[in-house]
């Protein structure tokens, strides 16, 4: 019997749906909303009201253009969390509600899970066990992935998470939300050694990024003072010595973590697995510590629901099913 599974994704800022059929993805539809843009970072409350507005709309794009009936459906999956309370609200009583029309099982998906169990969805697929790097707006971790649903935090941010700190800079430097892949255009042009930011000093795996922020922060303060036009003048060099700094601190834990755990397959998954620079540096550590890398194909390293029916998959075939009971947790852990 064929195994077809409608994912949908609501955690933050994109209404994605998707449709898998035995372990394949059909499609992925994500709707972004550009209603932040102006306000510098995600607003909650616009953020949910816009899932309302997206989410069936993107649902019945995924279903039609799957060529799969609704009454084809095996079961309905969604991001339980980590994510906005008031977005991942929207799906989940979506979900819910349309497994209960349909008289089909319910599957809770971990968000930061299914950002690496992306990883899935196409060739080369990584051997168990591998270490995977996720780096997003909200997370900066280091997991232990022992198989598809058993996975340990080896080591996590204590304050901001580096995509945080690529989204804040770009803030102070003006330019919109959300800033990190412009970041990552602008460094192309600049010289990353042109300027130097402290790299955190954390002990074991701990990352921090609070400090770079400020350290931008007070550079640009005082670089201003003396020529208001330092930004203009500056900017590809500014983006590229920052972008360097994060990936560097990045790169550090990875190492450590790397050669703590005596493991050579290594993945990034998350938002910031997109940016060029760090997709670069970490095809020359592969080469320099023998490392077998694993980055996704950029569509599934943003927040889309093709990785959450990959999830669902993996649970499907485990027989991991939810009750009509569930609810959102908007700081659900691995
Ligand atoms: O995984 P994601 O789509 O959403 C969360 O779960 O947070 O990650 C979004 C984050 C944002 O901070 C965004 O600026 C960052 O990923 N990002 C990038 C790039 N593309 C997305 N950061 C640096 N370079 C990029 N190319
Ligand atoms: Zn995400």
């Amino acid at each position: 019997m064929n195994v077809n599974i409608l994912a949908i994704e609501s955690s933050c800022d994109e209404t994605s749906a998707s449709v898998i059929s035995n372990g394949k993805i059909l499609n992925n539809i994500v709707a972004t909303q550009s209603v932040h843009e102006k306000y510098g970072g995600v607003v909650p409350e616009l953020a949910s009201r816009a899932h309302q507005q997206h989410l069936i709309p993107v649902v019945h794009e995924a279903i039609e253009s799957s060529g799969i009936s609704k009454k084809e459906l095996s079961a309905i999956a969604f991001t339980k969390g980590p994510g906005l309370m008031g977005s991942l609200m929207v799906g989940v009583s979506f979900a819910k509600s349309f497994a209960f029309a349909l008289g089909v099982p319910l599957i809770d998906i971990n968000h930061m899970e299914a950002h690496i169990l992306a990883h899935f969805i196409d060739e080369p697929k990584p051997e168990f066990p591998f270490i995977c790097l996720t780096v997003s707006g909200g997370h900066t971790q280091l997991v232990l992935v022992k198989d598809y649903l058993d996975m340990q935090v080896i080591g996590e941010t204590m304050d901001d998470a580096v995509g945080e700190a690529f989204d804040k800079t770009a803030k102070l430097l003006g330019l919109p939300y959300p800033g990190g892949p412009l970041i990552d255009q602008y460094a192309k042009d600049g010289n990353s050694k042109a300027f130097q930011f402290p790299i955190s000093n954390m002990p074991d795996l701990t990352f921090s990024f609070s400090g770079i922020k400020t350290a931008v922060l007070y550079f640009l303060r005082d670089n201003l003072k003396e020529n208001p036009q330092f930004v203009e003048h500056n900017l590809a060099d500014i983006c590229a010595s920052v972008q360097y700094t994060l990936i560097q601190t990045l790169m550090q834990k990875l190492k450590k973590a790397a050669k703590q755990y005596k493991i050579k397959n290594i993945a990034i998954a998350g938002g910031v697995s997109a940016n060029s620079g760090l997709r670069k540096e970490l095809e020359t550590l592969a080469k320099e510590f023998k490392w077998n890398v694993f980055v996704p194909k950029f569509e599934y390293c943003t927040d889309n629901a093709a990785m959450i029916a990959m999830a669902a998959h993996f649970k499907y075939q485990n027989g991991q099913f939810c009750g009509l009971d569930v609810s959102p947790e908007a700081r659900m852990k691995i």
